[in-house]
């Protein structure tokens, strides 16, 4: 029986030219490449210049991706974008991203997923695709992190693991009549446990503290950069990836050794050998951006899967999996045929 299912048709991503290093990061606070290098596979990552935002990075690469579909703007009935790090506190960036775009009209729907958040983003996507709501949807990660890390020793822990970037994708409904080999989005699958909330979260600016959304208390106490509880998001980021890639095959009827190719979120190079380790799965099918680009949350996945596109790692005919973990605790899958 024909199905309507989405298709990715056209990807992209964009780095700001910055390359910030390891060393680079120990002139600011007491670290140092080895001990970067060591814990997680980072050596350098990309931070914007100047008055560049979430959007304006969503739109290069959104741009790139139109490219590759073959598509105009025009073209679109939607668009998503995923990012924990938004022009502004509302409204939300994708509707910058539209109007940047040259768009009017159109859903324009943020995403607030974090890590997972353009997992989320492609599932909420697919679904309007499947109903036939819509026929072409843009899929955005992007983030701007460096504005709000803490710089000095105190957010040495977090501040090294995060970098700027954005991806793209645009999928359009195509009607599946072989499942096992015409290419397609087999099936997404989400998590979350907000119980892990407050373990690696942005306290402020807030409504839950005070009667001000943002006060000198809270400045004073750093709540507007990230805090992380490492180890908790460590050990949690290695058992519920693996169970969401395994939730993924089992719900299609595949195996481990049948993906050719898996494209997980990278937060550390550890996170994700243990990831492949617990699976069973032959490393060099990992594919990993983590020593150039860091940690970019809802942008990881996408730069990844236009990356591997371009190495030649990724291609028609071949099965790719999706995992994502972050923030919430939110964790999830998607299971694609190329
Ligand atoms: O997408 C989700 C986002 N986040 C993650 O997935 C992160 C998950 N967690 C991790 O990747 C690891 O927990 C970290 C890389 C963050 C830390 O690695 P770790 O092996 O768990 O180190 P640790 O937290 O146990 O810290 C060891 C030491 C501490 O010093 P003491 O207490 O042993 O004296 C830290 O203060 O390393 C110190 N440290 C640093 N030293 C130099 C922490 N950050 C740094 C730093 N440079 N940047």
């Amino acid at each position: 029986m024909t199905k309507l299912r989405s298709r990715v048709i056209g990807m992209g991503s964009f780095l700001p030219p910055r390359v910030v290093t390891n060393e680079d990061l120990a002139q600011l606070m007491d670290t140092s490449d080895e001990w970067i290098v060591q814990r997680t596979g980072i050596r350098e990552r990309r931070w914007v210049e100047g008055v560049t935002s979430t959007s304006d990075l969503a739109l290069q690469a959104s741009r790139r991706a139109l490219d590759s579909a073959g598509l105009d703007a025009e073209d679109l009935d939607m668009i998503f974008l995923a990012t924990l790090s938004p022009d502004h506190f509302f409204p939300g960036s994708a509707v910058f991203l539209q109007t940047k775009l040259g768009l009017a009209g159109i859903p324009a729907i943020d995403v607030r997923q974090q890590c997972t958040g353009f997992v989320y983003a492609l599932s909420m996507a697919d679904q309007y695709i499947r109903t036939g709501s819509a026929h072409r949807i843009l899929v955005v990660g992007a983030e701007v992190h460096s504005k709000g890390l803490d710089k000095s020793t105190r957010g040495r822990d977090v501040t090294v693991l995060f970098g700027d970037g954005a991806g793209a994708v645009v999928i359009e409904a195509t009607k599946v009549e072989t499942p096992r080999s015409d290419a397609h989005l087999l099936s997404t699958h989400l998590f979350t446990d907000g119980a892990f909330a407050e373990e690696l979260w942005v306290p402020a600016v807030s409504t839950a503290f005070d009667e001000e959304i943002v006060d000198q208390r809270m400045l004073d106490r750093g709540d507007q950069y990230p805090k992380m509880n490492g180890r908790q998001v460590f050990v949690n980021a290695v058992k519920r990836m693996p169970e969401a890639v395994e939730t993924a095959l089992e719900h299609n009827g595949y195996e481990v050794a049948d993906v050719d190719l898996f494209v997980f979120h990278q937060a550390n190079l550890r996170i994700n050998e243990a990831v492949a380790q617990r699976l069973g799965a032959a490393p060099e099918k990992v594919f990993n951006t983590i020593d150039k680009y860091a940690n970019t949350t809802a942008a990881t996945i996408p730069i990844g899967l236009d990356e591997a596109v371009r190495a030649g790692r990724l291609q028609p005919g071949m099965l790719v999996a999706l995992a994502a973990f972050g923030s919430g605790f939110t964790w999830g899958s998607a299971l694609l045929r190329w």
